[in-house]
């Protein structure tokens, strides 16, 4: 009891520092979050990952995609890309031109730590042309690639050694030591052609050192020093829960940690400032290889989908019928689950509640908000609530997912898509507002994961987000 009033107090303290992250596998909706956020906070700090990720936000009607760039940016936040990201230059000034060609004003501080580790060339054909790419289904952006190098210690290459006069010299001998490896991805041809292969490498990367050279700091002393002296600030993940490479379904996950801890090892703050928001999209995605258990249709098939297919009216009422290939494939097209980053069709899944819990404990989660629940409707659900193998049943969360069905609780929830006027009414009165089965199946959620929900996204667009009394009323379901 305590132990709650006091959390409940820290967490009024400090209401606008937040963490958000994703409960999932990723692709919950991120970047719509952060965006909303962002307006009552002075800093935002992409802590992990690298351009791996995709968050997409839609403002004034404008989308933009950022991979590496907090999202913080398009409102003219300051922004930190922290020492545990892996920084790929091209990437981040890609990501900076589309802010500005969205008519967007970049008006804060941009900060990239000294010590977050720079994707070269080499990582990106290493990660494309080895082992993981097929057997993990990797996004190709050299992820795997660096995070090896940056526990390797010696074969590194910092945001500092990038800005070093050292800089020729080190990627020399980092691509010398790894000429066998580049050859085998046939990078490069022969074991002669390293040198002039480095030098294409410093050639390319020597002028981003430059254009870099300004934003380059200590996000532990200025991101602590914000927090000091009141500024507020938000912690933004990339990836989420279940692909975190100690906590989540391994293999087949990234190499950062994508948790809410993960965001005050990598940033070094003090994670009692902050309350921890996970993001939770109304149905789980996966991108990858790797066990799905309460997946819809099989990868194979959703593989061969292509963006903007329609479903026929038949082929609609058999997915009700229960087609479940057809419903995951409805739920593909509406909520447009085709990778930000890779393009990928996205698998997708009923709601798995074992997994949220599983989430819910290893961040800590305070809130849940919750996206794309609108692309549900019309659909009947159920949701998963324990897993089962050959005769054994459990609702924790196992480390080896393979072979384990979900068990689905009993109940169905199922509401009629809401009209516009529907929509705006439920925005403007709040949680009350909302259909009946939606509100059964965020209860649901809600008690199985002992946590509360603050919003409820309705739509992509930043205004479309139902707040009020959201919090209250799904506390009381927790009574
Ligand atoms: P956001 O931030 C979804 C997945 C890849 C692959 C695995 C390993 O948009 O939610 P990697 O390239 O990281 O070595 O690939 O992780 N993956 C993501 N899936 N959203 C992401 O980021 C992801 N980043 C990596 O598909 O299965
Ligand atoms: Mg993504």
């Amino acid at each position: 009891m305590r132990k709650t009033y006091i959390k409940i107090c820290l967490i009024a303290h400090f209401l606008m520092n937040a963490v958000v992250i994703g409960a999932y596998w990723g692709d919950e909706g991120k970047g719509k979050i952060v965006d909303m956020l962002a307006a009552n906070s002075d800093w935002v700090a992409r802590f992990n990952g690298g351009d791996n990720a995709g968050h997409t936000i839609v403002a004034n009607g404008k989308e933009v995609v950022l991979h590496v760039v907090p999202a913080g940016m398009v409102q003219g936040k300051n922004v930190a890309i922290g020492p545990d990201v892996f920084f790929n230059p091209k990437t981040f000034f890609a990501d900076y031109e589309g802010v500005l060609k969205a008519g967007f004003r970049v008006n804060g501080r941009i900060l990239i730590d000294e010590r977050a580790h720079v994707i070269m060339p080499y990582h990106i054909a290493l990660d494309a042309g080895g082992e993981a790419s097929g057997k993990l289904g990797t996004t190709k952006r050299g992820i795997g690639p660096v995070a090896k190098d940056k526990a390797s210690r010696t074969e590194d290459i910092t945001i500092c050694d990038l800005v070093s006069p050292g800089l020729r010299e080190k990627i020399k001998a980092v691509v010398a030591a790894k000429t066998a490896e580049l050859v085998a991805v046939k990078a490069i041809e022969k074991a002669a052609d390293a040198e002039k292969y480095a030098e294409a490498a410093y050639a390319e990367y020597a002028p981003y050192a430059e254009k870099i050279r300004p934003y380059v700091g200590s996000c532990a002393y200025e991101l602590n020093a914000a927090l000091d002296s009141g500024k507020t600030m938000l912690l933004e993940g990339a990836q989420s829960t279940l692909l975190d490479v100690v906590h989540g379904t391994r293999p087949y996950v990234t190499s950062s940690n994508c948790t809410a801890g993960g965001a005050a090892a990598n940033l070094g703050i003090d994670l009692r400032k902050f309350k921890i928001i996970a993001v939770v999209k109304a149905y789980p995605t996966r991108v990858g290889e790797g066990a799905f258990p309460s997946e819809l249709g099989n990868y194979e098939d959703a593989k061969k989908e292509k963006k903007g297919e329609t479903l026929t009216a038949a082929e609609k009422k058999n997915a009700v019928d229960g087609d479940q290939g057809l419903l995951g494939k409805w739920i593909r097209q509406d909520g447009r689950e085709f990778g930000a980053t890779t393009g990928r069709p996205r698998r997708t899944g009923y709601p798995d509640f074992v997994a949220l819990n599983y989430s819910a404990m290893i961040n800590g989660v305070d809130e849940w908000a919750i996206t794309k629940i609108d692309i549900l409707s019309g659909k009947p659900l159920k949701a998963v609530v324990a897993y089962e193998k050959d005769g054994r049943k459990t609702t924790r969360f196992p480390f080896k997912l393979e072979g384990w069905k979900p068990v689905y609780g009993n109940r169905e929830y199922f509401w009629n898509a809401m009209a516009e006027s529907e929509i705006k009414a439920a925005v403007a009165k709040g949680y009350d507002a909302l259909p009946g089965g939606m509100k059964e199946y965020i209860r649901d959620l809600v008690i199985a994961t002992k946590t509360p929900v603050s919003m409820v996204s309705l739509s992509p667009e930043r205004e479309i987000t139902v707040t009020k009394d959201v919090l209250k009323r799904t506390m009381e379901y927790l009574r």
